[in-house]
């Protein structure tokens, strides 16, 4: 299969469409009847090129070409893939199927981004609907994986198969829904709390900052990483979701929302729900599905911290008290540089700390370093810092999740643009579990080459060195790899 795309409409979905399969290595041909067009794909191609690849470990294939025509049988021609991405009107839906269907490869897969239409409706009048599903994205289509296909009555099963395979290939979840129905899943659960959301709001119950801060503070974050359903499995204890379904049948006759058209919840609907549930969790004890939420919270609160945003600046503020209520540490010894629980998402296949952590770990303990000799955030915006310029970490002994660390550091020397580091990790029982070494230079920002430091810096780095001069030179200062062994 040649992987050639026609991306027909390139706003919003269809050029995010169009970064999706460029940057998978498909060569990509676009219509779009605004002028603008390819100013505004190469401006969101941009962003993509930036965010996409930080996804995978791996490095992404050559990107393909792009090229932009000026009809529709143009942009088609040779495309065995096509994502019709124009407005939401069915009248310029069905003009577009019309032209596409006229020139494209009769085996050419037809996916159409419409987030309400159905199939039925989309294929109209045309001659051959075999080809033609929803294929419906989620914004941005070039980093979020869900895609939702519906073939409806109308749509070749193998078509949908074919579709779903190139889908998966360029790094999407496609998810086939078997029935068709108006706004598809996804936006039908959308529709239903954005209804909601604007009563609370019109009522005055809430600003709408307060509604979105009920979402990403709480369940947001759980519907990110299990949904609705297992979420609510966990809800039911060691039950399960019998007894948490069944226990629903009254209150849905409560005005707990302005959707009051709800199905009955009868036995033969608390069966089917938890049949259902069953098969899609029950493999998994209710302790364990707790453990498995537990961890994807953790990864994704830690991720939203490096941001400070939402749940993340929750944290990073917590941490910042913390941080603050240490206090001035005592440099007459080794400086208490870390302190803190080996976190669930630092873990590696072997079960214990990712060797990574230990480097990370000892970073961290060299900018608390770099801070308290006065090269903080203040003074590196104005210019100067410390690069480090050599490392050495020995692995001494294993931790594990959650056990709870400590590094100390001694300052081996500390003059001019010089700063050694020897950092001692031990674990809370005193085992020494690493020793880190490291050779920092200071630098100035402009020019990015060793410089003096600020004279206040350097004092304390001198003072700091002098006192430690007293303690015992650190067993394994200056070892090679391998030396010793
Ligand atoms: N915006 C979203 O969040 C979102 C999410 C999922 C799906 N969708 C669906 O994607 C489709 C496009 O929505 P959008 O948000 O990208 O809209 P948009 O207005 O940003 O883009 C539509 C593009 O189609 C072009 N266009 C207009 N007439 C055309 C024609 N006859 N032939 C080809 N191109 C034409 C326009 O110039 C424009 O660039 C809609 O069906 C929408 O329901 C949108």
């Amino acid at each position: 299969m040649t992987k050639v795309a026609a991306i027909i409409g390139g706003g919003v979905i269809g050029g995010a469409w169009a970064a999706r399969f460029l940057l998978n290595g498909w060569d990509v041909r676009v219509f779009d009847p605004d002028p603008e067009a390819e100013r505004k794909i190469g401006e969101v191609l941009n962003n993509a090129r930036r965010a996409l690849p930080s996804l995978s470990d791996h490095t992404m294939p050559p990107e393909g070409a792009i090229s932009f025509h000026d009809t529709i049988a143009e942009a088609v021609a040779g495309a065995c893939y096509i994502q019709e991405s124009v407005p939401e009107r069915m009248d310029i839906k069905h003009q577009t199927f019309t032209a596409i269907t006229a020139a494209c490869d009769k085996e050419a897969v037809i996916g159409s981004s419409t987030s309400s239409f159905t199939p039925t409706e989309l294929s109209g009048e045309q001659q051959d609907k075999s080809r033609i599903m929803v294929c419906h994205p989620f914004n941005p289509v070039y980093l979020l994986p869900l895609v939702e296909v519906v073939g409806g009555t109308t749509a070749a099963p193998e078509a949908v198969e074919t579709c779903m395979e190139i889908l998966t290939s360029i790094g999407m979840k496609p998810l086939k829904i078997e029935k068709e129905i108006l706004g598809h899943i996804a936006d039908r659960l959308l529709e239903s709390v954005w209804r909601e959301g604007l009563w609370l709001v019109n009522d005055g119950v809430c600003t709408t900052e307060v509604l979105d801060d009920a979402i990403r503070y709480g369940f947001g974050l759980r519907w990110a990483q299990m949904g609705l359903f297992e979420t609510y499995r966990i809800a039911g204890g060691e039950a399960g979701m019998l007894h948490f379904i069944s226990q629903f049948g009254p209150t849905m006759e409560w005005p707990l929302s302005h959707l009051m058209d709800v199905p009955d919840l009868d036995d033969a609907l608390v069966k089917k729900i938890a049949d259902q549930s069953d098969a899609q969790s029950g493999m998994y004890s209710i302790r364990e599905l707790e453990r498995i939420r537990d961890t994807n919270l953790v990864s994704m609160m830690r991720a939203l911290k490096a941001q400070n945003w939402g749940a993340g600046a929750v944290l990073a503020n917590y941490d910042a008290e913390k941080k603050a209520a240490l206090g001035e540490p005592d440099l007459s010894g080794l400086v208490r540089t870390v302190s803190r629980t080996v976190p669930l998402d630092w873990l590696d296949y072997n079960g214990h700390m990712n060797e990574a952590r230990y480097l990370q770990a000892f970073g961290d303990a060299t900018d608390r370093m770099m801070e308290i000799v006065g090269c903080d955030a203040e003074y590196i915006a104005s210019g100067g810092s410390y690069f480090t310029a050599e490392t050495h970490i020995r692995h001494i002994d294993e931790v594990s999740a959650g056990a709870e660390i400590t590094v100390d550091t001694q300052v081996v020397l500390g003059a001019g643009k010089k700063m050694h580091l020897f950092h001692f990790m031990r674990a809370s029982d005193g085992r020494l579990l690493a020793t880190g070494e490291h050779m920092l230079i200071h630098v100035s920002l402009e020019t990015r080459k060793a410089a003096p430091p600020a004279p206040h810096i350097e004092e304390k780095l001198v003072a700091i060195a002098k006192a430690h001069e007293a303690l015992p030179v650190p067993e394994g200062l200056g070892r090679f790899v391998g030396q010793g062994r």
